[in-house]
Parts: structure tokens; sequence; C-alpha cells
């Protein structure tokens, strides 16, 4: 079981990692410091990691975001990493072993980048489709949820890489992120927003657990009783409270609660203050003890303290190769097939001559979303790119924009700038002093630059960007920055503008990333090159610095783009539309404002769908969009964020060499008004979950209005009849049920289901959701065959929450065995004794 880790330093006495002879080695270091160090490992050292502490062979831990990838201690290019599909996708899969073999992947990824903590799963449930973090979220179910965001804690932490479910708890949206409070009864909380946290703690025993910005019925996250409990006395968690970043506000009541590590650091409202605080009797030494206790024992799982072996053995290296077939098999897996009028899909390669692949989305595919949950990939390949290799030279694939989905300035990349220095395609930044001296320099690949905890930015008085732009086309082109702070832009030695940016938004995180932008109008002529030098001065006391020189191409004159999109759709054997969101639109640090898809799109998608029978909408966005045209077309895909590997795995599920194999882990609507929760914003600071346990699929039913597409929805390539449900008609209460469903894959192909139970109590002497989601197995099959599978509900789906437990009402309940939920064929009664 022990296995070296290259962090650590050799030991003479290593010992295994067994919890008694931890706990010993643990005990024995925390008594070896004094409060000083104590209360120094208590705030991070910095950005992304905790001090060492040399004196009992401690070194520092490293945490990274997390979760579709580990970007590690750089947040830019100069790191890539392995980029896989949003956690949407993630949920959409059903499948837990497949994100157990993820979290090894991540787990590989960590090590290689030197990470022992994943600030992920992000695991607080698409309670508004809005949510600026939906896509970051898996789903709007709490089983769902918990099962998923469980195999990929289980999937890391088998591998020594800590897991941290975040953020604890009610950050279901962003509007107001740092102060909301979000108003929830408790009985809400333990059923829905507490449910996922406690099968990762009970079930998969994470490390760690972040605490959230927002407050939870009137006390900040990282001051509230929820830590304590249920958190740590009720589920018996034994890791680290990390605060979420800059979440830690206050020195006593933060250190009262259950809350143990301040990120960042190394400035916050511990250290010394709490040293004093100590002293004076405000917080008990012990609970100072407590918390170091804690970290220690974090430090001993992932090998970062000397003579303790790592709770589980470092994953082996993944090669590049093998990561990508993972990441295009996982986005494939994903990937929901909404609709397929006529069985369009999949293609069939051979009798294809002319394709046209449209759309903003088609050329640049959206991988994934904004804000903390991105990485840097080392590439990705975009439909255009991967339909273009799947079909080879004897077909003609032929692209047109159509519409935009992008609006404002987008980074400068790719074959648009000249390092001037280099003469590589990017940008130059030099980091100079006071007196203009150039303290570092280097290449960029694009105009985006992002400094967090770099203390090189942070020392320097100017950086300054430098390139050469040049103008594809002739037009009018919008140049300029984005980023909060003081600028000067210059063109061909012109002063576009000097000025100082103020923030519109006072979160920090938004403001990175969301910055204000300043543009001005250049007129270029096609193929004029032009020097551009952009120089930003960096505040004093500034820990992240962040801006990109940017630029809004021209667009063509009026419904040109969109003609010559309808154009190609009209003379090919097969439209393919690529519409979406960007990761500007679903983000980190703000909610969506609209679910429309930005710009031209709907238009576009009704325009070729009109003149091509065969049209075929990829819909790439991390969570729901509405798609007024979706009648019109003959496929809809509903593709995610999908990682890196988008293209690949686009061209497998569009010619059949493998099915899309999703199901709807949230519902989409068909119109924004008929969504049951939508509002993010809070009323005066307050955000009441007033409609309770009825979100998702069950408010849906409860409305009885019927959405786009309901939650559990997904065809594949083939077609599967539920032919009988089986449970045993009575059980005790607090027994599980094994209900036996024989499923019969009615259609041409082999391929996977997800069988989905739900249970329903019409009449209660409790208020019920309509329905809920109560257990699900995948089943793999071939044509004409008949699989019974087995699918467990567990004691907690007959359970509710009332006067401060769990209670089971006795009596008739029905197990509702279907496709989705709103595609129920068969029920079985199962009765709940009476105790
Ligand atoms: C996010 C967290 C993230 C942290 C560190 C915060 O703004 O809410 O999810 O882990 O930043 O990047």
């Amino acid at each position: 079981m022990a296995v070296a880790d290259s962090h650590a330093a050799p030991h003479r006495n290593r010992i295994e990692h067994q919890p008694e002879a931890v706990e010993r080695r643990v005990a024995d270091a925390l008594a070896a410091l004094s409060l000083e160090q104590k209360v120094r490992l208590l705030t991070g050292a910095d950005v992304w990691s905790t001090y060492p502490e040399p004196a009992i062979g401690l070194r520092r831990i490293v945490v990274s975001d997390g979760p579709v990838g580990v970007r590690g201690e750089l947040w830019d290019e100069r790191d890539p990493s392995v980029s896989l599909p949003s956690p949407t996708a993630l949920a959409a899969t059903w499948d837990e072993a497949l994100l157990e073999r993820l979290g090894a992947l991540l787990a590989s990824e960590a090590r290689r980048k030197g990470v022992d903590v994943v600030l992920g799963p992000t695991v607080n449930l698409h309670r508004s489709p809005l949510g600026g973090r939906h896509f970051e979220c898996f789903s709007e179910d709490p089983l769902l949820t918990g099962r998923i965001g469980a195999a990929y804690v289980r999937g890391l932490q088998a591998h020594g890489v800590g897991a941290t479910p975040k953020h604890y708890v009610a950050n279901d949206s962003e509007t107001e992120r740092f102060t909301l409070d979000a108003r929830v009864d408790q009985r809400t909380l333990r059923e829905l927003y507490l449910a996922p946290f406690e099968r990762m703690i009970v079930g998969a025993r994470a490390w760690l657990v972040m605490a959230a910005y927002n407050a939870v019925n009137g006390v900040t996250m990282t001051e509230n009783a929820l830590l304590a409990s249920p958190l740590d006395d009720e589920w018996g968690f034994d890791g680290v409270v990390v605060s979420d970043w800059t979440a830690t506000r206050s020195t006593v009541a933060a250190a009262r609660a259950r809350m143990d590590l301040a990120m960042p650091g190394p400035r916050g409202p511990w250290g010394d203050a709490l040293v004093a605080a100590v002293r004076s009797g405000e917080v008990p030494e012990k609970a100072i003890d407590e918390k170091v206790r804690r970290l220690l024992r974090l430090a001993a799982r992932v090998g970062a303290l000397e003579g303790v072996a790592p709770a589980a053995p470092a994953p082996a290296q993944l090669p590049a190769a093998a990561a990508a077939k993972l990441a295009r098999e996982t986005a494939a897996a994903s990937m929901v097939l909404a609709r397929n009028h006529g069985d369009v899909l999949p293609l069939d390669a051979a009798s294809l001559q002319r394709v046209a692949l449209i759309g903003p989305n088609a050329a640049q595919g959206r991988i994934q979303g904004g804000g903390s949950a991105s990485v840097h990939p080392h590439y990705a390949v975009s439909p255009l790119d991967g339909l273009r290799a799947a079909l080879g030279q004897r077909v003609e694939v032929r692209h047109a924009l159509g519409a935009r989905s992008e609006e404002g300035l987008v980074p400068v990349s790719g074959d648009q700038v000249t390092d001037p220095v280099t003469g590589e395609h990017g940008v130059h930044v030099r980091l100079l002093d006071a007196k203009g001296g150039v303290m570092h320099e280097e290449h960029r690949a694009v105009g985006r630059l992002t400094f967090i905890g770099d203390l090189r930015a942070n020392q320097a008085s100017r950086i300054e960007v430098t390139t050469r732009f040049r103008a594809a086309e002739a037009g009018r082109y919008q140049l300029g920055v984005a980023g909060v702070g003081a600028y000067r832009l210059t063109a061909g030695g012109q002063v576009l503008f000097d000025e100082t940016v103020a923030p519109d938004k006072e979160d920090l995180a938004a403001q990175l990333l969301a910055p204000p932008q300043r543009a001005a109008e250049l007129s270029l002529a096609a193929g004029q090159e032009i020097d551009v030098a952009l120089t930003h001065t960096v505040a004093p006391d500034t820990f992240a610095v962040a801006f990109s020189l940017g630029v809004e191409v021209p667009a063509l004159p009026g419904d040109e783009e969109l003609a010559r999109a309808v154009e190609l759709a009209r003379s090919s054997d097969v439209a393919i539309v690529v519409v979406g969101t960007t990761e500007a639109i679903e983000s980190e640090g703000f909610d969506r404002s609209s679910l429309a898809l930005p710009g031209r799109q709907d238009e576009l998608v009704s325009a070729v769908a009109a003149v091509n029978p065969r049209t075929i909408v990829l819909v790439n966005s991390g969570g729901p969009v509405t798609m007024p045209w979706r009648e019109e077309v003959a496929a809809v895909l509903l593709t995610w964020f999908p990682g890196q590997e988008f293209g690949n795995a686009v061209a497998d599920v569009l010619l059949g060499a493998v099915e899309p194999g999703g199901r709807l882990p949230t519902t989409w609507p068909s119109r924004e008004e008929d969504v049951p929760v939508l509002s993010t914003k809070p009323d005066n600071g307050k955000l009441v979950y007033a409609e309770g346990l009825h979100i998702g699929y069950r408010a849906w039913a409860r409305a009885g209005v019927t959405p786009a597409y309901p939650f559990g929805h997904g065809l594949g390539y083939t077609r599967w009849e539920i032919l009988d449900v089986e449970a045993p008609p009575s059980v005790a209460p607090g027994a599980a049920v094994e209900a036996r469903v024989r499923v019969r894959n009615a259609g041409p192909r082999r391929g996977r289901h997800v069988v989905q139970l739900y249970l329903s109590r019409p009449d209660s002497e409790v208020e019920r959701p309509a329905l809920w989601l109560a257990g699900f197995a995948t089943v793999d099959a071939e044509p004409g065959q008949t699989v019974e599978i087995a699918v467990t509900v567990e004691p907690r789906a007959f359970a509710h929450w009332a006067k401060g437990g769990w209670q089971v009402e006795p009596g008739a309940y029905t197990l509702h065995a279907g496709h989705s939920a709103t595609v129920l064929t068969r029920q079985a009664g199962v009765t709940v004794l009476d105790a």
C-alpha cells in the first residue's frame, strides 16, 4: 500500500496509512507547535497552497480548481491541462463507473502538476436554469448529483488526491453571491441542498468541504452552525473545511465555527488577530488544535506529512493519448439526442457528398464555461475539425458562420497577431519596474493575461503588451481591453485611449471573470498590419491582475452572413448547425439574463431548416437554452460544453460510431416563462427558496406544464421498452427495496439505456413532490434482447425530514419505472409497514 511520494522527503520510520498510527503521528506533530505556528497553518501561504512547517515534517499542500480538469498553480496557456466535459455533461452520463475512471484521470493530472487537492466537485443544485454556474453543477436532482459526485470523489481519493465538494451550501446562483442570504427551510435543506453533500461525506468520505460565500438563514456560511451540524457531528466529517476564496470574513466568529482553513493567503482575518483572540480567551485554543489536527490529517492523507504513507497509492501517469481517448468517450457518452425525426441520425457517411457545417460554434467549439472552473487545454477539436477528419477528402465539408454567439471583445490570438520580438503568433509581455526596467518578459500565445498570486506581476509597476495585428478582411475593427484599472492603448503610434476603468462590480472574481471593456474603432484594409501596444499600470497591493487585449472583428453587412449560410445549406446533403453560448455567457460571478441563444442564432436555424429538411442542430451550451425552432429541424443533439475532444466526439456520434449516451440531468424548457423557479435575484439581500421541495422536474410535474425535453430524456440510437417492474409489495420502514426491471432493446442496434425509478405518494399526510427520483441503473443490450436488471431504492427515498429527524410515513407508495420524469411506463405498489 505504501508508495513513495515524490513530494515527501524519505523517512526511515515511514508508517503505513493506518488510522491509529496516523492519529498518533498527527497528535505528536500538533503537540510540537506553538500557538503562532498553529494559527499560521490555518491561512493559505498564497493563493493555492498552505504553509509548510519543516519542524514537524510538513510540506505545503497545493490545491487547485477543478472540476473539469486540474488547472494547477498557473491560470493560463503556459500550463495546459486535460479538459473534460462540463459537469452537466458528466451527470448526463448517469454513469458512476465512468466518473470513477475520470476521477483517476484527474488524480493523475493533479499529481503531474504537483497538486494534492482538487477544489471540486461542485454539487450545488440547478435551482434555476439562469444560475451562472449551472454548467458547473451536475443536476437539478439531489440523488443524481449525490451519486455522480460521490463517484467523482471516490475516483480521485482512491489515488491519494483530496476532493472538495463545494460550495456548502445553497450557493445555487451567483447574483450578489458574496452577501446573498438564502432563506431555506430545514426540510428543503435536508432533502435537497444538503443531501448531495451528505452522500459525499458519509458515503464517499470526502477529505475536504468548501464553505460557500453566501449566508444561509441569516449567517454567512464560513460562520454557520451547519458546518458543525450536520456536517461534523452527524455525518462524521473528519476533514478540512476550506473557505471559498476570501469568504472568511471574521476572526472570532469564523474561528469559533467549524471552519478550518482560510483561503487564499497570506493575508486574511486570522493570523495575528486570531492569536490575540485565543490569548484573550475569545477563541478556545482547543478549537485551534482541532483545526490543525484536521489539516495535518489531510496532509497525512495526501502524503504531505513526512513519515506517513499517503492514504492511497499515487496514480499511474496517464499518457496524453489515453487521457484524450477517455475525454472523447465521455463527451460522446454525455451527448443527449433530444430529437431524431425520421431517424436522420446517425448519418451514413458513404451516402454523403456535401455537408454544410454552419453556426458560430462550428469552427470555434465552446468546450467549457467561464470562471474558476476553466482550464487551459492542450488543444481543442472543433466540430469542423472533427467532422473533416472523420469524413476525409471524399466528402466536402463547407463552413459558414451564419450568426454570432458572442459580442464585444475577444482576446487576440492565432494568426491575427505576431509577437514583434519572437516572431511567433501571439503577443509579447514585459513586466516593468517603477523605473521602467524590464523585470521579466515572455512570449504569450493569446491576449488574455491572468496573473493570480504571481508575485512578479504583483511587484511590477506596469505590464506592457505589444503585438503586430493583422486584419484578415477589410472593415471597422474594435480594438481594446477588457479589465479593471489603468490602461493606455496605442495602435500605429496613435493613442486610442489612456484611462482608468473602474470596476462595475464589487466582487473581485466577477471583475476578473467578466470585466468591463473599453474599445476604439480602427478602419483597416484587408491584410493591413498595425503595431499595437497596451500598457497596464498595476494597482498597489493587488493579488490578482487579469486583463485581455481584445478585438471585435467586423461583421458582414446586413443579412449577408446569414444568407451565405442558407445558401450553403440549400446546396448540401445535410446541414449541421452548431449553435450555443460561450464562456462569457455561462460563467461564475454572475447569472444569465436570458435562456435565449445570443445573437441571431434562432433566426439562423429556422432559415436553414426552411431550405434543408435534413437539418441537424447541435446545441453547444452548458445549461438549457430555449429552442423555438426545435420542431422545424430533423434532429437536436445537446452536446453541453464537451471539453477538448468536442469535434471528435461529435463526429463519432453523428456518424454512428458511438451512440449519444446522455440522458438529461436537468429539465430543458420550451419557453422561459414556463420555468417554475427562474429568478435568482435576491430581494433586499435575501433569496427566499419559497418553492421548497419543488424544483426541477418535481416543479414541472406539479405545475402540469410540459417542458421541451424532460429530466431523464435522451433517445440514443435504439429503442427501449420497459416490460415490467417488480418490487416486494411491502417493506419494513428503514429497509431498502430491490426492484427488478425487465427491459427490452426493441430497436435496430446495440445500445445502453438509463432505467429510472421514481416514487410518488398521492395520499400523504405530509407535503411531497409530485414525484421524486428514487433509483436508477443502466442497461446494455443487443437488438431484440431482454435484460432483467436490479435497481436499488434506498431507505432514504421513503423518508422525509420532520421534527429534527428522518421520518418514514407508513402506507402505500407507487414506484414508477420509465425513460424520463414524464415517460413512466410501468409501475408497482410498495407499502411501507408500520414500525
Ligand atoms: C470559486 C471557487 C473556487 C475558488 C478558487 C472561487 O471564486 O467560487 O469555486 O474554487 O474561487 O478559484
